[in-house]
């Protein structure tokens, strides 16, 4: 299984992992063949990268952090979320609960997982996916920081309604498939202002949910937003959104802004604490999340090609896909004399 940019897709491969909808609902299932007209439809629809797998290729399986059923419940809960504030309506926190239950269920109970995910983002799931994605590394890191689950709960709520605000700004200039003026960024930095008003006047979710929507782009020297506070004035569970919204958004890229690979984001975050992100937040964030997802094409330091096909904390396990070892696997270790040099795609 490798995960392709749409213009390297053939119409001999087949999809690897199914294609939900903005709501969760699956748009196309597992190993569909990608016909042209699918292809075409799907770029049309934003998509810029697919998990594939060739005719005859064996089968794998990883782990993702959480399962296909729970991302898509997730997904139905966040856009119910985002309709109901956008409707001025009372948010079902019902549902957000257990939701978040779910998601945590999966990760606490998992003492190797790591966010192995890359992004299969579209016009119309954006926000949504963006929104779990950054709930399950805020998850991650709350775990790796040892925080209780009714703390991580917290963080994971605050972390997966986050963005809730922007169903207050212009869709307009949301859209925009450009840089934004000045004006226009001024209006999209309220979000986090209205995030905080929609949550705080939901009467069963605390405080701090509604801080970590509200601190989530301040940064660490002062140079974020809303207010600009520092260090000390920011909530941990703020730093801990920052971090996973700044990998994500990297990851994601923008139209004008290449996407990043995994390693290269966690690189660029470790280079920007701790005048902007926290140190041990960061560091945590690192351990959390998988350098070379599942799905990397990459060159070993033998010059033999491999697809990522499994990783966690221990151990990333690659299958040969040139050489003598073709389709051979091998599981790589810390100490392992096997390397990856570089991320081909
Ligand atoms: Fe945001």
């Amino acid at each position: 299984m490798r995960y392709l940019p749409l213009d390297q897709i053939t119409d001999d491969m087949y999809l690897a992992r199914p294609i939900f909808s903005g709501d969760g609902k699956v748009l196309l299932s597992n190993g569909v063949k990608l016909t042209q007209a699918y292809l075409a439809r799907l770029k049309g629809m934003g998509y810029q990268h697919l998990y594939v797998y060739e005719e005859g290729e064996k089968a794998t399986t990883f782990t993702a952090p959480i399962s296909d059923q729970t991302m898509r419940d997730a997904l139905h809960g966040v856009k119910e979320s985002f309709f109901k504030a956008a409707q001025h309506q009372k948010l079902n926190l019902k549902q957000v609960s257990d939701v978040v239950n779910y998601i945590l269920d999966e990760i606490l109970t998992n003492p190797t997982v790591l966010y192995n995910l890359m992004d299969l983002k579209n016009h119309d799931n954006y926000y949504y996916l963006h929104s779990v994605n950054v709930s399950i590394i805020s998850a991650l890191i709350g775990k790796k920081l040892g925080l209780a689950r009714d703390k991580v709960k917290e963080l994971t709520t605050g972390a997966l309604l986050h963005d809730i605000g922007m169903v207050c700004i212009d869709p307009n200039i949301i859209g925009q498939p450009r840089r934004l003026s000045d004006a226009e960024m001024a209006a999209v930095q309220e979000h986090t202002n209205f995030g905080f008003h929609l949550l705080r006047s939901a009467r069963d979710l605390t405080v701090l949910v509604a801080h970590t929507a509200y601190q989530h782009h301040e940064r660490m020297d002062g140079s974020g937003y809303p207010k600009g506070i520092t260090d000390k004035d920011i909530h941990l569970y703020g730093k801990i959104v920052a971090v996973a919204d700044s990998y994500e958004t990297m990851t994601t890229g923008r139209v004008y802004q290449k996407a990043l690979w995994s390693h290269e984001a966690i690189r660029q975050l470790q280079e920007s604490a701790p005048e902007k992100y926290d140190p041990e937040v960061v560091a945590a964030m690192a351990a959390s999340v998988a350098l070379y997802p599942v799905g990397s094409v990459v060159v070993l330091n033998t010059n033999e090609e491999a697809v990522v096909v499994d990783v966690n904390a221990k151990k990333i396990t690659i299958q040969f896909s040139s050489g003598p070892r073709i389709n051979a696997l091998l599981d790589l270790e810390p100490d392992s004399a096997i390397k990856i040099e570089e991320r081909l795609s």
